[in-house]
């Protein structure tokens, strides 16, 4: 025997190398809460089955609290070489302190095949409410400056061209509009995850009668997998998170990209504190945004990981194959990547100095030749006559190099008889913004609504 948990039918021992690029201990040991809760769940259920005696069951789960007691002491000495995964690890320290009669019985009708999924799926719903918290954090830094900067008025952009002037709540808020719809996906991704596998066995269900139901609620689940292959081969749980945060991550390198142009010294709009940049080591006057540029960055890393596992589950044959187990260092990696993006991104948020004299200045008189039209609109001219008209304003104004607010009535009537002399309160940007009132608008009540839906939204269980 190799002396390993599966010793049995082996005669020679392996190859040290295929031990250490066999085991995931290392790794998976994140994970020894979970595998001893289920343990102890499992445990408990075979008392019904009769496979434990009540007196067992104890003793198994006084040795199995005690092991939880050793890892959170750190005083939980992994055997190199012996201990290959969490799972074998556990049992193997429970059969050292309870004796190997009665710690024997507990794998009964159990596989690492359904023990893995069930400490994978508990440890993700537990992680996945804790981004929730951050998201919801980061979602309220939004709304909040959202509310307190409602006065600012910046250039809109298309195609990085200055377009029409918005709010700068506008622009937080577009971004709020992304994070609150993750924020539902991500609820409902926790659903799924927050399903129990356990009582599977190796691929074909338990011969005594297990009671899975009763398992799944002691251990907070919402449910079953109701098909013992599936529940054994089924990593999809992991994808859709890494789905999830490669969305997400896209959501805040976008994010991060603006602010990042928005304070370059050419812009001007937004200044982030010293907490999140850095210098450099040659030049002494700069200061970089490493935080937002980290989050881009990463956001690559985490499509990486997604892929990654996609190609690795794409082609494998039905239930449990070995290469299930490259899926929880992408999990674990992008887990943290993801409660690190949002902590860094909302502390970004809420320490960011914002100029809003800068924005303002920005908001060139060019940027309502759409107003000017819609003077015209107002007239009864049709649009595209008005879209027209205005643009010979515009080329007027770069022609004889005056701002188009500088031009004259009587130049402006020139162009077309119906510009009147209020003609040119289209250039107030106050004004344009306060006209976009309509829902979804980028004015002042339009956008208070924004901040209630997406209040809505955050509190939505
Ligand atoms: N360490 C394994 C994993 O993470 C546990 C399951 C192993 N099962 C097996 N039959 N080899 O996937």
């Amino acid at each position: 025997d190799s002396g390993k948990l599966w010793g049995g039918r082996f005669t020679e021992s392996m190859d040290p190398l295929m031990v250490s690029y066999n085991e995931s201990i290392y790794f998976d040991r994140a994970f020894y809460q979970q595998d001893i809760e289920g343990s102890i769940a499992y445990a408990r259920a075979n008392v019904g089955t009769g496979i434990l005696s009540q007196e067992e069951f104890l003793t198994i789960e006084k040795g199995l609290k005690q092991i939880i007691e050793e890892w959170n002491t750190n005083k939980f000495v992994i055997k190199s070489g012996i201990d290959e995964d969490i799972h074998t690890a556990n049992e193997r320290r429970l059969g050292e302190i309870i004796g190997k009669d009665i710690a024997g019985k507990l794998h009964t009708g159990r596989s690492r095949n359904d023990q893995v999924a069930t400490d994978l799926r508990l440890w993700l719903r537990d992680e996945l409410v804790l981004v929730q918290t951050l998201l919801i954090g980061f979602l309220k830094a939004v709304t909040e400056r959202a509310e307190s900067d409602i006065d600012y008025i910046m250039p809109g952009y298309t195609h990085l061209q200055r377009a029409q002037p918005v709010r700068w709540s506008q622009w937080l808020l577009q971004y709020g509009h992304y994070f609150g719809t993750d924020l539902q996906r991500l609820r409902e991704v926790t659903r799924r995850v927050n399903k129990s596998p356990l009582g599977c066995g190796a691929l074909a269900g338990n011969v005594f009668g297990i009671d899975r139901e009763k398992m799944a609620q002691e251990l907070g689940f919402d449910g079953l997998i109701h098909n013992s292959m599936a529940a054994v081969g089924d990593r999809d749980f992991i994808l859709e998170t890494l789905m999830w945060s490669a969305m997400l991550m896209e959501h805040l390198s976008r994010w991060s990209e603006d602010l990042i142009i928005y304070g370059t010294a050419e812009f001007g709009f937004v200044k982030l504190a010293d907490a999140y940049s850095t210098g450099s080591s040659l030049m002494p006057q700069k200061k970089n945004s490493d935080s937002l540029e980290l989050l881009r960055g990463k956001a690559g890393r985490i499509f990486g990981q997604m892929t990654g596992l996609f190609i690795s589950i794409k082609g494998l044959p039905s239930t449990y194959n070995k290469d299930l187990q490259e899926s929880t260092e992408p999990m674990l990696e992008c887990i943290k990547t993801v409660k690190d993006s949002l902590t860094i991104a909302t502390r970004v948020l809420t320490t960011l100095t914002v100029h809003p004299k800068k924005m303002l200045a920005a908001v060139t008189p060019d940027m309502l030749a759409t107003d000017l039209a819609e003077y015209l609109v107002r007239k009864d001219v049709p649009f595209r006559e008005a879209h027209h008209t205005a643009g010979r304003v515009v080329a007027l104004s770069e022609n004889t190099s005056t701002p188009m607010d500088k031009l004259s009535a009587a130049q402006l009537s020139e162009v077309d008889h119906r510009f009147e002399k209020d003609a040119s309160k289209a250039f107030d940007p106050e004004r344009s913004v306060e006209l976009k009132s309509a829902t979804g608008g980028t004015s002042k009540s339009a956008i208070r609504e924004q901040i209630i839906v997406l209040r809505e939204k955050m509190s939505e269980a």
